[in-house]
């Protein structure tokens, strides 16, 4: 089907997929660096980036040769047999951030699934919990992904709602509140395998925790033999201006789940990073999936990976940041309640206005060549590719603000 309507694909969606997410209204279809074009030939900053996906910038040319050699060569073996670019890729990986071994996934909610199995089998076999009684720990507010298990940890009723009978075994404290990660472990850590965390809330909004909470955590997981479990799938890969977020304060997760930016957005690429003593507890025929780490991931990941370094995207999204939200806190309106975020993944929370509210000036901003998305109805998440210049991000705050202005002088 060819057509320039974009009413056109949207009527295709709504008759034919699942009514599972309620999309801005662009239909897009090219891609480049940190723009986007629609249907039309009309371009926009995409300041969504795929939920932090494209971190490298759409259709990067490293990333795609990448996937284009090895697409002709090899793409899927399963794991039944050996192949050429998975070894590389997982001694790839060991370099780049430091961890004994990998165990790839391919969407990041199989990693959090697979890092939650892993933290359950060290809790029987290494640490001595007892059958069938170890506890995982997560925090109110947290987006870890789709599956029963997750939303079993999920404190969100669209989320979880009719998706009962929940999977036993987990504790959910607040966020931010390393006094009740200290509370919990007081009176059970004994059955306790891991504390699964965002060290930023990214779904929730962009919810920064306090400096110093991720540090107080992890001396408390040591403490307590507990695995202190860093779900980095939005904040890791340079995002937040490091290559992991949890490097702002020198912690070192005993699991580390990567998954988006780790394909530069081209592939469904997730994994889990740790340390012998907790990898090998899974044995062959224990866990597994018939793509995670098929050759044209590996290829893809490691094309990505390079280019976060070879282009100092975690520097550039530190430089960028700060730019960013001083320019948007520049903007004085109504409209604004407030504006928060580290590198390029920030949020402004939006006062309601005159009946005006977050998905409205999502709408402006889109009309006026800028996307992003409204999160919880009242947060509007900023993340544009890391590959934006400064020039392009002084543009796109002029739209951010001049949308703005536009919608209060509206009413
Ligand atoms: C922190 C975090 N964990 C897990 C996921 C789930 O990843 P996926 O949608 O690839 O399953 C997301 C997705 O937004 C996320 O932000």
């Amino acid at each position: 089907m060819i057509s320039q309507r974009p009413e056109d694909y949207i009527g295709l969606e709504e008759k034919y997929g699942a009514h599972n997410y309620h999309p801005l209204p662009v239909v897009l279809s090219e891609g480049k660096g940190c723009y986007v074009w629609d249907v039309k030939g009309k371009r926009y900053f995409d300041f969504l980036s795929a939920y932090s996906a494209v971190n490298q910038g759409h259709c990067h040319p490293k990333i795609v040769a990448a996937l284009q050699e090895q697409a002709n060569k090899l793409c899927l073996t399963s794991r039944a047999f050996y192949n050429d670019a998975l070894g590389p890729y997982e001694k790839y990986m060991h370099d780049y951030f430091g961890y004994d071994k990998i165990l790839p996934m391919n969407s990041g909610a199989e990693a959090v699934e697979t890092a939650l199995k892993l933290a359950r089998k060290w809790g029987y076999l290494k640490k001595g919990i007892p059958e069938n009684e170890a506890i995982i720990v997560a925090c109110n507010g947290n987006f870890h992904g789709r599956t029963i298990t997750i939303v079993s940890l999920s404190s969100d009723s669209e989320a979880r709602g009719e998706y009962g009978p929940y999977t036993p075994g987990i504790e959910v404290i607040p966020y931010n509140d390393a006094e009740a990660l200290s509370s919990l472990f007081e009176e059970k850590a004994a059955s306790i395998a891991g504390f699964l965390v965002e060290p930023i809330q990214g779904e929730a909004g962009v919810n920064v925790p306090d400096e110093g909470y991720l540090k107080q955590c992890d001396a408390l997981c040591k403490r307590h033999n507990v695995l202190f479990i860093a779900d980095e799938i939005q904040t890791g890969i340079g995002r937040t201006g490091r290559l992991l977020c949890c490097d702002h304060e020198d912690v070192r997760p005993d699991i580390l789940i990567l998954g988006k930016a780790l394909s530069g957005g081209v592939l469904p690429v997730s994994a889990v990073l740790a340390d012998d003593e907790v990898m090998l507890t899974i044995q062959p025929g224990q866990h597994g999936s018939t793509f995670g780490g098929f050759p044209l991931a590996c290829k893809v990941a490691m094309a990505a990976l390079e280019v976060v370094k070879e282009e100092n995207l975690a520097e550039k999204a530190e430089k960028l940041g700060k730019i960013f939200r001083d320019g948007v806190r520049a903007i004085k309106s109504p409209f604004i309640r407030q504006v928060r975020g580290k590198g390029l993944l920030n949020a402004i929370v939006i006062a309601p206005h005159k009946r005006k509210e977050a998905w409205d000036l999502c709408l402006e901003m889109a009309e006026s060549g800028l996307l992003a998305k409204p999160t919880h109805g009242d947060i509007i998440r900023f993340a544009p590719p890391l590959v934006i210049t400064e020039e392009e991000l002084m543009d796109a705050i002029d739209i951010i603000k001049e949308s703005i202005k536009s919608l209060e002088a509206a009413q």
